[in-house]
């Protein structure tokens, strides 16, 4: 039996680490998907790896940009006929810097990616799951979501900000059987650091929190935690903020 059986998702940042491994996964459950990425390059790669399945269809744009976020949930509901689950996953960091080093530029690249764009997407995807009887939305937010030390400051406000959307959305729209959860990954094999900025403030001060990092996980070993969220196994859990970092931040 596959656990998302003729369920329609959502994927943004599915062409890149985690967004990719749980688009495929999703796929492989039987899920009809939207893969959603500003690099058409990677989501062309992911249809390749999908065997050109005709359950994923895949969109280029800039999450950030209200009508390209907007458009994915009517392409859902277009192309599929309702929506269940929305995966806001795209995301960027910033260099690392505090904010006494924060330019304006990376706080408003940070934010809009990080932070509008999983609002406009969800401010549509209530309005279509309301109408069908309900859904989930899966946040990925981060560690950087809920402590100080992990990131730069526009990445550490932006992924606070994912867990209040979070749980506003979760307390909102309960009655309407709409759940919504966070992921907090710690580190994860990606593509999302491009550059160490090893001169900041805000680099040298993650350096004792890495410290007592084990490893870093494949992007399989999240993926399967936004399954479990996203099938009905997960049925009561709603407002939940999801740590999975291999105990990074337990000790
Ligand atoms: N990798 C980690 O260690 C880690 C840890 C905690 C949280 N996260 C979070 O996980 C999520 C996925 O990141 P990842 O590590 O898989 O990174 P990644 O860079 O490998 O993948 C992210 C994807 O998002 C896409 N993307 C970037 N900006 C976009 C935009 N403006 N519009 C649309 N798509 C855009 C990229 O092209 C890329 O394909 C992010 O929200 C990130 O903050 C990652």
């Amino acid at each position: 039996m596959m656990r998302l059986q003729d369920k329609v998702a959502i994927i943004t940042g599915a062409g890149s680490g985690i967004g990719r491994a749980i688009a495929l996964l999703y796929l492989k459950e039987g899920a009809n998907v939207v893969g959603a990425d500003i690099d058409q390059a990677r989501l062309d790669s992911l249809t390749q790896e999908a065997k050109a399945d005709s359950r994923l269809i895949t969109r280029t744009g800039n999450i950030a940009d209200k009508a390209h976020a907007e458009e994915l949930v009517s392409t859902a509901v277009q192309t599929f006929g309702h929506l269940d689950i929305l995966v806001n996953n795209a995301g960027v960091v910033d260099g690392f810097e505090a904010v006494g080093e924060m330019s304006d530029a990376i706080w408003n690249r940070v934010m809009t990616i990080n932070v509008n764009g999983p609002m406009y997407t969800s401010r549509s995807a209530v309005k279509a799951m309301g109408d069908a009887g309900g859904g989930v939305i899966i946040n990925i937010a981060s560690i950087g979501g809920l402590f100080g030390g992990r990131a730069g400051a526009a990445y550490t406000v932006s992924k606070h900000a994912v867990i209040g959307l979070t749980r506003s959305i979760a307390w909102h729209y309960a009655p309407q059987n709409i759940r919504c959860v966070a992921i907090c990954p710690g580190g994860v094999e990606t593509n999302i650091m491009t550059s160490m900025p090893e001169d900041t403030l805000g680099w040298q001060r993650a350096q004792p929190t890495f410290a007592t990092n084990l490893r870093a996980a494949k992007p399989e070993e999240l993926a399967t935690v936004a399954l479990f969220l996203a099938s009905d196994e997960a049925s009561f859990v709603n407002g939940a903020v999801l740590t999975a970092d291999g105990g990074w931040t337990a000790g």
